[in-house]
C-alpha cells in the first residue's frame, strides 16, 4: 500500500496554486482579501479533508486485508519522517530486490529493463505544466488576460498620462519670461512644421496666413518681434479667428510657443526674407519698427 500525503502538505500545494492562479489574473496582491479568494480557500481546504477522510476510509479497508508481514512493513514506512519518505522516493535508488520486481522480461543480450516509476517531483512539474498551460491558453483566447495589444494600450495610456502629469509640473515660458535662444530654432522648426505650415507656408512664405518672413504686419500688439510672435501664438488674432489661440486653446504650452516663436524670429530676422517673386505671400498690414532686445 502506498503511503499517502499528509492533509497539511496537500492544503499548502492547494493554497500555492491558488496563489499563483489569482495573481496571475489580478497582477497585484489586493485579491488577498477580496472573498473571491477567500471563498475558493476556505472551499478548497474542506475538499482536501473530505478527499484525505475518503482516504482515511479507503486505507482501513486495504490495512484489513493484509497479511501481517504487509502490516508491520507498512507500519514501520509509516514511521519514517514524511520528507525523508519523498527524498527517498524522489532520489535513492532501489535495492537489489526492488530492481528484481520491477524488471520487464525482454531483456536482450544480458542487458536488461527495469519498469521505473517516473519521480514523483517530475510528474508533479508535468502535471502543473499542463494545468498552467491550458488555462493560460484558454485565458489568452478568451480573456483580456496577457493580451498583448491591450497591455500595449494600457501601458499607452498610463504612459501619456505620467506624461501630462509632469508637464503639468514643468514651468512654462510666459510672455514675460519667454526669451529667443538660438538653441530653441531647430525645435521650434519642428512644431511649425506640424501646426503651423498648412496655412504659413513652407519657411513661412504664407498662404492662408500671412508671411512670417517680410517687415510687415497686421497684429502688432508687442513692441519685439519675439514677444509678438508670443502673443499672437498664445492669444490668436481677435480679427481673424482662422489663427486661433495656440496657448489658450491649450494645443501648445507655453515652453513649445518659445520655441515656435524663435523659428518664426530665426527666418524673420536672421533670413533674407521670401518676396512674392520668390514665391512668398505678398506683405500685409503695415511696416513694423520692432524694438531690438527681446
Ligand atoms: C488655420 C490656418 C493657420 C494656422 C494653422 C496658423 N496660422 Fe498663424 N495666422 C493665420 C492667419 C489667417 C493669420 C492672420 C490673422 C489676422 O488677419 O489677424 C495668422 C497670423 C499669424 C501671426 C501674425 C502675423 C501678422 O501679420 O499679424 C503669427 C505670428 C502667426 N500667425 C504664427 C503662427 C504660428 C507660429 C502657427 C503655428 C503654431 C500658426 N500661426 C498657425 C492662419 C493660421
Amino acid at each position: 500500500m502506498k503511503r499517502r500525503t499528509p492533509a497539511y502538505i496537500n492544503i499548502l500545494i492547494v493554497l500555492g496554486l491558488l496563489l499563483v492562479v489569482f495573481y496571475m489574473f489580478a497582477q497585484t496582491s489586493d485579491f488577498l482579501t477580496s472573498k473571491y479568494f477567500l471563498g475558493t480557500a476556505v472551499i478548497s481546504i474542506i475538499v482536501v479533508f473530505i478527499q484525505t477522510a475518503i482516504g482515511d476510509l479507503i486505507e482501513n479497508e486495504k490495512f484489513k486485508k493484509m497479511t501481517d508481514e504487509e502490516k508491520a512493513a507498512y507500519l514501520a514506512e509509516t514511521q519514517i519522517p514524511y520528507f525523508k519518505y519523498l527524498w527517498n522516493g524522489a532520489f535513492k535508488s532501489q535495492s537489489e530486490k526492488e530492481e528484481k520486481d520491477m524488471l520487464i522480461d525482454h531483456g536482450f543480450d544480458g542487458i536488461m529493463e527495469l519498469d521505473n516509476q517516473l519521480p514523483k517531483w517530475w510528474l508533479g512539474l508535468f502535471y502543473f505544466g499542463v494545468a498552467y498551460c491550458v488555462l493560460y491558453v484558454t485565458s489568452y483566447f478568451l480573456t483580456d488576460f496577457a493580451h498583448p495589444y491591450k497591455e500595449y494600450d494600457q501601458e499607452y495610456k498610463e504612459q501619456i498620462a505620467a506624461v501630462e502629469d509632469y508637464m503639468k509640473t514643468v514651468p512654462q515660458a510666459t510672455i514675460e519670461t519667454a526669451k529667443f535662444s538660438e538653441d530653441n530654432v531647430e525645435e521650434g522648426k519642428v512644431i511649425f512644421q506640424t501646426n503651423c505650415v498648412t496655412c504659413h507656408g513652407e519657411g513661412g512664405k504664407g498662404g492662408i496666413g500671412p508671411n512670417l518672413t517680410d517687415g510687415f504686419w497686421i497684429n502688432q500688439p508687442e513692441k519685439t518681434l519675439f514677444k509678438n510672435v508670443f502673443y499672437m501664438v498664445e492669444n490668436g488674432s481677435k480679427n481673424n479667428p482662422t489663427m486661433q489661440a495656440w496657448g489658450k486653446n491649450g494645443v501648445l504650452t507655453g515652453n513649445d510657443i518659445e520655441k515656435v516663436a524663435a523659428y518664426v524670429y530665426h527666418i524673420n530676422q536672421e533670413q533674407a526674407p521670401i518676396t512674392p517673386a520668390q514665391g512668398g505671400a505678398a506683405p500685409q498690414g503695415t511696416e513694423a519698427h520692432w524694438e531690438k532686445s527681446n
